[in-house]
């Protein structure tokens, strides 16, 4: 097997005079349709479910996020809901969009409590790498970076969100850079910008490959210099209500000690971020380890409405090999600065910055049709051939701008600056979550959501560093939002009424809940025991990515 993985390394490197000056068109809209619908992992309609109860029945999704959706709770009826803390803004959440709210509602002179299910930085935000959107180019304006992001997202956005996060874009990189955030600049000392996929203009602030790392570093200093109370190790189980049906608060669990902590609040922002650790559709994830949706069940069983469930986003470059790296992400910022996909064959066989649904599909196609590369465990990829980068722009381009990736493939022997990678699409983003409107309001009074957690912006497929400014944007406006909010409202009840009400609705629909939720941690099978995967048309890489339900 060794011996086809040289053989078609060797066609790689046999090709590349041949690669450097060639160009591949963008899909037209007609093209980029067909490729999507055939190959995509949103189209296969085997893998959907009804959603058969709360405010998106009817509505479609994929079994893993149905069954969260129709999930019942951990905490009895009749929970002694005497609150431990009262404050005005309860933040769920860590990561970028987390810390974003608490610092915005704190300089609003509200009191924060930020609560978190692992440490205070434990997030996707701190493994974006490739940077963030922002329309601050002389031939760039927020006009453009709409449109763009409108193409991206299937015109499937929701306009009012996408106005705003292109608009308040710049002001929002300029309050990080304030803090202290510091972004690539060229000689003359000047923000330096790249472009990603999908982008007719170079919009992409970085910090080299670190660039949420950064964000988040700076951030996380930030709350303990403002000296936001965080509660670590201490996830949502359940949000609580009042008898109207307004969120009032939400119940944590101490994963020290498992004691149940009482929070009483005026208002709650939601900012856990995805789900990439559902593995939907069995697939491989470059998510943190507590990306398991939970924003998605909280509020939904509050009576929140859900949007754009059906689209999750595949990132193309998942990393194939070696195997501990399986679905760990190979920056989008390879292929913007000239790295080349290849098949088996040695040929290019897709514009490599077209948007993320396409290119990710024509990997997926290439391996279904028997043009990908097998790994020794059984995996299906294609190469990235990463050293394109110092062929096109000069030596030590990969070191400099990629030190993230090198070492990331170094801790197992692998030179990217000398060889090419093996890269198969990996679940990275939930471009839907809970609906919002542009001040992070859910639905439910008293709720908030932003990041990764709230849905509509991105349409159905979200452009390369939309998700960093998002949470800056939305996390911000929630934070205001919620301040304000809180200065109005009046003391209400903490109860678990829409528990007890959503679990007449389970029984009344018949429905047996296949697991508790929110799932806090995966619970991850062995190989070995993991069940035999369902039949699939484009998933190549069955892998052991199934998470058992759990009983507690
Ligand atoms: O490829 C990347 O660096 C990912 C960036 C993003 O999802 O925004």
């Amino acid at each position: 097997m060794m011996d086809v993985i040289a053989e078609s390394k060797t066609r790689v490197l046999q090709g590349r005079d041949e690669r450097r000056n060639q160009t591949i068109p963008s899909q037209s809209p007609e093209e980029r349709d067909r490729l999507v619908h055939a190959f995509h992992p949103d189209y296969k309609k085997e893998e959907y479910h009804r959603i058969r109860i709360g405010p998106n029945a009817g509505e479609r999704t994929v079994r893993e996020v149905a069954e969260l959706l129709e999930s019942d709770s951990s905490l009895p009826d009749n929970l002694d809901l005497t609150p431990q803390y009262r404050v005005d803004v309860l933040v769920v959440g860590g990561g970028g969009a987390g810390a974003t709210a608490a610092l915005t509602a704190k300089a609003q002179g509200a009191e924060v409590l930020l609560v978190t299910k692992l440490r205070l930085g434990d997030s996707n935000t701190v493994m974006a790498q490739g940077g963030m959107q922002v329309a601050i180019t002389e031939n760039d304006s927020p006009v453009t970076h709409f449109f763009d992001t409108l193409r991206g997202g299937h015109h499937k956005n929701d306009p009012k969100l996408l106005k705003v996060l292109v608009e308040e874009g710049p002001m929002a990189a300029q309050w990080l850079i304030q803090l202290g955030v510091l972004f690539d600049r060229d000689e003359n000392g000047n923000l330096k910008t790249k472009k990603g996929g999908g982008s007719t203009q170079p919009r992409l602030l970085t910090c080299s490959d670190y660039t949420g790392l950064e964000i988040m570093r700076v951030l996380k200093d930030e709350v303990l210099n403002r000296q936001i109370p965080v509660l670590e190790f201490s996830p949502v189980v359940e949000l609580l209500s009042d008898a109207d049906g307004t969120c009032t608060g939400a119940v944590l669990k101490n994963m020290d000690n498992g004691q149940l902590i009482v929070v009483a609040a005026q208002s709650v922002i939601l900012a856990t971020g995805g789900s990439g650790r559902l593995h939907i559709e069995g697939f491989p994830t470059s998510n943190h380890y507590g990306a398991t949706g939970d924003a998605l069940v909280l509020a939904y069983r509050l009576g929140a409405r859900l949007s754009h469930m059906d689209t999750f986003q595949y990132h193309p470059t998942g990393s194939v090999y070696p195997e501990q790296l399986a679905g760990a992400l190979v920056t989008e910022g390879i292929r913007s600065d000239g790295g080349h996909l290849v098949n088996q064959d040695g040929r290019r066989f897709i514009n490599e910055l077209d948007t993320r649904d396409v290119v990710a599909a024509a990997i997926i196609r290439e391996c279904a049709e028997g043009r990908g590369v097998k790994t020794p465990a059984g995996r299906v990829g294609v190469w990235l051939d990463v050293p394109m980068i110092d062929l096109l722009i000069g030596e030590g381009s990969i070191a400099k701008r990629f030190p993230a990736m090198v070492r990331q493939f170094q801790r197992y022997g692998m030179d990217i600056r000398e060889e090419p990678v093996l890269v198969y699409p990996t679940l990275h983003y939930q471009n839907g979550g809970v609906a919002i409107d542009v001040d992070g309001q859910s639905q439910v009074k008293g709720l908030f959501v932003a990041g990764e957690a709230s849905g509509g912006l991105h349409g159905r497929n979200r452009l390369m560093g939309n998700s960093l400014l998002d949470l800056i944007v939305f996390g911000k406006r929630a934070g205001v939002a919620a301040a304000q909010r809180a200065k109005e409202a009046r003391v209400r009840k903490l109860t678990l009424t829409h528990v007890t009400r959503f679990r007449g609705e389970l029984e009344k629909n018949n429905i047996k809940p296949a697991r508790v939720a929110p799932i806090i941690l995966p619970d991850y099978v062995r190989r070995e025991e993991a069940p035999p995967p369902r039949p699939s048309r484009s998933l190549i890489n069955q892998t052991p990515y199934r998470i058992s339900p759990r009983s507690d």
